[in-house]
């Protein structure tokens, strides 16, 4: 699969097969997210990868959406605001744009295991707070579930987006 194809055939999938990935894919997955760009490479993440049943049901708690549950894996990536680079001319922090850099290399990376993925922000951050399963001070962005997609997906399908014509300027 070249990089067009890659990102033709990435799509959000919300129905899962409850069979574990296997080893050798999820672990080229975390290479990814190990081999992103981050400002000032200061890499200021944790990749926390779930699959153990007893921190997927916290897991669950923190999002109310049940197609979720039969997912056999969950991938985030999380950080601390003072381990990422801060621009000093206006007080920028990289933090968010450096775990979703992360975040999106290994969703790509599982696109090309045929291993499906939902970017998923809208959880309850409280509630992912009080799993205990993150250090206090580390933040969220987005997490995604891991898992072979429990029905056919349509790789030739489609996309709806605006015309990119529309979102896109010469100068
Ligand atoms: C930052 C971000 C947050 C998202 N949050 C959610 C979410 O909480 N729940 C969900 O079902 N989908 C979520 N999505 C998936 C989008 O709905 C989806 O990417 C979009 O509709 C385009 O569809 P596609 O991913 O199949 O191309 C999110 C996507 C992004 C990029």
């Amino acid at each position: 699969m070249n990089f067009q194809q890659l990102i033709r055939q990435r799509e959000s999938i919300r129905s899962y097969d409850t069979r574990p990935v296997e080893n050798d894919k999820l672990h080229r997955i975390l290479q990814a997210g190990h081999l992103a760009p981050s400002a000032c490479n200061r890499q200021p993440w944790t990749l926390y990868l779930i699959s153990k049943p007893e921190n997927l049901k916290l897991m669950h708690q923190c999002y109310s959406g049940a197609w979720l549950y039969d997912a056999p894996h969950i991938l985030l990536a999380a950080g601390q605001r003072n381990a990422a680079w801060t621009r000093k001319a206006d007080g920028y922090n990289s933090l968010e744009t450096d775990l979703t850099i992360a975040m999106d290399h290994m969703i790509l990376a599982a696109t090309a295991e045929g291993v499906g993925t939902c970017w998923i922000a809208n959880f309850d951050p409280e509630k992912l707070k009080q799993s205990g399963l993150l250090k206090t001070d580390e933040i969220v962005f987005a997490l995604t579930p891991l898992g072979y997609p429990a029905k056919e997906t349509d790789s030739g399908k489609q996309k709806i987006r605006n015309d990119l014509s529309e979102m896109v300027v010469y100068l």
